[in-house]
């Protein structure tokens, strides 16, 4: 569709760009993706879209998480939701390797399809093949009435509302809280969960919205930094699990719009190989929200800074122990270490849109980039 320069401003509503509001707008889109799925007491998830019985999804004996991009990311934290919530083999993969391996389906596998579009052309070749195959297939897209949508045996809608920016944002936070509703939904059929583990999950995504509201509120220090790292040509992001999830996310944003090359490791596997890259002054993102990890990854924090790293970190509010082996360091707000990923992920978003910026990049249509891609 074709819109003009006027419609565009207006629909910017004050913001530069498109990203930059779709950022601000994650607070509401949290909101209305939980909505009424959650009921008053926070007790239970109420996903009717889902019409899986307990008794087929005791069949279900794999589940296989298909994706591209950004929506890939967001598969890689639900397959940890998966197999933690309800126990069963979870496996993710881009969709444009997925089919030509002959992936083993059947009607034990699940297959979730993640796409903002619903019309990503590998994406919808998985979903086919997956259905013609005999699995039972769940789309999770932004797009009601979308192929993928229209194609899926259940449909659950992220209330992301458009985006327009071709880097996703709001839509990728919005898939991570439909995986953690998805997971309990799953969890209650199958009794795979305490009640009280849930009441206490749903109370801390309760709070998520004026959590991201405060990051937000925190942009002009993430500003600063963007702007001294707008001046490298390579970087790194770093983090174990989750925070290993959100590191690929978090370099895909700078990637994509600020054309700053970056990697993202899981910290452990740094020094097989990738550590010789690090020389003095290589900024080195390093996440550590992960409490199970955390002593690892400081010592994988310890082991770049060592070799000159300049290492700005990404805690929990309250971990000083962080502070000693960093250069700088950006706090969240404290929530259970699964949620984390919808909070470290809004200080990256960030720090990708300044890096941009200050580099007089096209921040909403970055250069050789399409928001939707309708070709294999
Ligand atoms: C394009 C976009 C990405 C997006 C990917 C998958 O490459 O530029 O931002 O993550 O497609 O899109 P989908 O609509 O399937 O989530």
């Amino acid at each position: 569709v074709y819109v003009d320069w006027d419609v565009q401003t207006a629909e910017k509503a004050g913001y530069d760009h498109f990203m930059l509001k779709e950022i601000h707008e994650q607070p509401k889109a949290y909101r209305d993706t939980m909505g009424a799925r959650i009921n008053e007491s926070d007790s239970r998830v109420i996903l009717d879209e889902v019409r899986l019985t307990a008794e087929q999804l005791r069949r279900i004996q794999h589940i296989q998480i298909v994706a591209c991009g950004t929506a890939y990311h967001a598969g890689l934290v639900g397959r940890q939701v998966m197999e933690q919530m309800v126990r069963v083999p979870t496996t993710v993969e881009v969709a444009s390797e997925y089919r030509y391996r002959n992936p083993i389906i059947n009607e034990h596998t699940l297959v979730i399809v993640v796409s903002q579009s619903g019309e990503t052309a590998d994406t919808l070749a998985a979903l086919r093949e997956a259905k013609r195959q005999g699995a039972r297939v769940i789309a999770i897209t932004n797009v009601v009435g979308s192929s993928a949508a229209r194609e899926a045996d259940d449909c659950i809608i992220t209330w992301a509302g458009p985006e327009i920016a071709v880097a996703s944002t709001k839509a990728y936070t919005t898939q991570l809280i439909v995986f953690y509703l998805l997971g309990m939904h799953f969890a209650q059929l199958m009794g795979t969960m305490d009640r009280s583990s849930i009441v206490e999950i749903l109370k801390h995504m309760r709070q998520l919205p004026e959590q991201v509201q405060a990051l937000l509120d925190q942009s002009e220090r993430v500003r600063a930094t963007a702007e001294r790292l707008a001046e490298h040509e390579h970087l790194f992001y770093i983090g174990r699990g989750l925070d290993y999830a959100a590191a690929q996310e978090g370099s895909l944003k700078l990637k994509e719009i600020s054309y700053i090359h970056s990697e993202a490791y899981a910290a452990g596997e740094m020094k097989h190989g990738t550590l010789a890259l690090i020389e003095q002054g290589t900024p080195v993102i390093a996440l550590a929200t992960q409490t199970e990890v955390m002593e690892k990854t400081i010592s994988n924090i310890i082991e770049v800074r060592a070799r000159g790293a300049y290492v700005i970190g990404i805690a929990a509010q309250g971990n000083e122990e962080l502070e000693k082996s960093v250069d700088e360091v950006f706090y969240i707000p404290r929530t259970l270490d699964l949620l984390t990923p919808a909070l470290a992920i809004v200080p990256l978003q960030l720090l990708a849109y300044y890096a941009a910026l200050a580099r007089g990049n096209d921040v909403d249509k970055p250069r050789n980039l399409a928001k939707s891609v309708t070709v294999e």
